[in-house]
């Protein structure tokens, strides 16, 4: 059975102050709400994952993540974070393909593959981001471009291998813009990727994968969305910053 899973997506937002704030409310409502049948994903700015973690603790169902890791096993490459030693820090998941990184940082498919590798071979679960342009979706090939993001970066790996990632559908004209896509479209997306991800490694695997919804998610539509049969939770970026929004859209289901 695949997996729901909630994961909230910082951004380059957050002092330590206010991520230490953010990390007590969300673990104590987690609690006190008693939230179950739910893996929740915190992918904070790289400096908070220590101290986030922290706060963590041994809380059941609050997973550690972080928004992107270095295509690189190791060595002289300034500025970056490896996989390796996120793991090392105890982190469990990691953003990859967000399309802000592919498009302000020019990550292409292929640098994305080796990025892939990179976490898994370091035992993250990568949370592969794909997704299309208004200009593409206006254009009517919104699904093929998916696929062709799944195809050129995922497709190479081994069935045991995929059946680690998890997929998030990101439409990027609905990304912190406010403009959902209906449950509607995400169900026909997200049944394509499936269906994608079948002809590829079969039913089962495909049916074992979870993907998620992101893109301007909030507890006004996350019932809705969540409702649709291949939609298994949510990417949140602007909500994931109100402890109360995010701990709401969890508790969707
Ligand atoms: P948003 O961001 O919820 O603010 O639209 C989602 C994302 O980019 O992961």
């Amino acid at each position: 059975m695949r997996k729901k899973i909630v994961a909230g997506n910082w951004k380059m937002n957050m002092t330590y102050e206010e991520g230490q704030k953010l990390t007590s409310e969300i673990v104590n409502m987690f609690k006190d709400e008693a939230v179950k049948n739910v893996q929740v994903v915190l992918n904070p700015p790289f400096p908070h994952i220590y101290p986030v973690k922290k706060l963590i603790g041994d809380t059941e169902g609050i997973f550690m993540g972080s928004q992107n890791c270095s295509d690189k096993e190791s060595g002289a490459f300034t500025g970056e974070v490896s996989a390796k030693i996120l793991a090392s820090f105890g982190v469990q998941f990691v953003i990859l393909g967000h399309s802000e990184r592919r498009e302000y940082f020019k990550e292409s498919n292929e640098l994305l593959s080796a990025k892939v590798k990179q976490a898994l071979a370091h035992g993250l679960t990568p949370i592969f981001c794909c997704g299309e342009s208004l200009e593409i979706r206006n254009a009517g090939t919104h699904e093929a471009n998916v696929k062709f993001q799944l195809t050129e970066s995922l497709f190479d790996l081994s069935p045991e291998d995929f059946s680690k990632v998890v997929i998030a559908y990101e439409p990027i004209w609905a990304i912190g813009t406010g403009k959902t896509a209906t449950s509607d479209q995400a169900q026909e997306m997200h049944l394509a990727l499936r269906r994608h991800i079948a002809s590829k490694y079969g039913k089962e695997i495909a049916d074992d994968t979870s993907i998620l919804y992101g893109g301007s998610a909030n507890p006004g539509n996350a019932k809705e969305l969540f409702s649709k049969p291949d939609v298994d939770g949510g990417l949140i970026g602007g909500a994931s910053l109100k402890s109360r929004d995010f701990i709401d859209i969890v508790k969707s289901f």
